[in-house]
């Protein structure tokens, strides 16, 4: 039986402008996307029964809404025929955190599925059902550096000029997407924000000059620990700290990996992780 190893990698905003809400409750971005060397991995194979879906260690994931066995079903929709597949996902990248890692596992997912059974799907047919699958799942079928924009489904690959590596923090609990949008629009004029992130990519600062997320003070407000976190990574020195997505993982670049150092300043539930930027969204091995 065929089977494929595939990593999903996670993602940082370094960048993260809230320009309005769309009429369907949607928001308009324009965020700088980085995939990052953290991954989970989904190992895909052709089974001869049944479709089996298992997340090692994580069985309340292993749910129908999952967007694995959505991306599953969305190609199976497509082609019009059912693909008997096992499925056993390994979670690494904490669950809405901010890190992107069930739009990951979709991209992921997407990508496994076509390639082990050769299916006649094209990159654009992916990208069309990623866009159904999540606002940021079309990311991760590329990764590496992007501008997206529209809800961050228009997507322009960009190269930085820093070399750099990561240090994040994830408080341990997830925090609600729609709840953090909802609340940071109750504040949003029309602002004449667009074109920003473009404007700061071409003055060529530093990354630190670049980094930003609207939605930062708004999760601190709902979740205090957040910011606890970020004043924790703060502390250590780090240039810069940032939430990433709608929260509540903080990140800092850093030259050197002090994860033992932060996690000797950490609370009990709070995760560190040393990463560095990646070139890809989906690994398939
Ligand atoms: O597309 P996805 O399911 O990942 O989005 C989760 C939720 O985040 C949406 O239901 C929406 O409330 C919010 N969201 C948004 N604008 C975006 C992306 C997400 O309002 N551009």
């Amino acid at each position: 039986m065929k089977s494929l190893s595939v990593h999903a990698h996670a993602k940082v905003n370094l960048y993260l402008g809230v320009l309005g809400v769309r009429e369907d409750g949607y928001h308009e971005l324009e965020t700088l996307f980085q995939a990052i060397t953290l991954f989970d991995e989904l190992v895909i194979q052709e089974s001869s029964g049944k479709s089996t879906f298992e997340v090692s260690g994580h069985p309340r994931l292993e749910t129908d809404d999952n967007l694995v066995l959505r991306a599953q079903r969305w190609i199976e929709s497509q082609i019009r025929e059912r693909l008997p597949v096992s499925i056993r996902l390994t979670k690494n990248i904490p669950e809405a955190a901010g890190l992107g890692g069930g739009s990951s596992d979709a991209a992921a997912a997407l990508l496994g599925i076509r390639d082990l059974f050769d299916l006649e799907l094209t990159d654009d047919d992916l990208s069309r059902g990623a866009l159904s699958l999540g606002a940021d799942v079309p990311f991760f079928l590329n990764g590496g550096t992007a501008v997206g924009e529209g809800i961050g489904e228009r997507l322009t690959p960009v190269t930085l000029p820093y070399a750099y590596s990561l240090i994040l923090i994830n408080p341990g609990f997830p925090v609600s997407t729609p709840l953090v949008f909802r609340e940071f629009s109750k504040g949003l004029t029309d602002r004449p924000r667009k074109g920003k992130l473009w404007k700061l990519l071409g003055l060529h600062h530093g990354l630190e000059d670049l980094m930003h997320n609207d939605l930062q003070s708004t999760c601190e407000r709902l979740y205090p620990e957040v910011e606890e976190a970020r004043k924790v990574l703060g502390s250590l020195g780090l240039r810069k700290t940032l939430m990433t997505g709608s929260g509540p993982t903080i990140f800092g670049p850093s030259d050197t990996d002090v994860t033992t150092i932060v996690r000797g300043c950490l609370n009990q539930s709070w995760k560190v992780f040393f990463s560095e930027p990646a070139q890809k969204g989906v690994v398939i091995h």
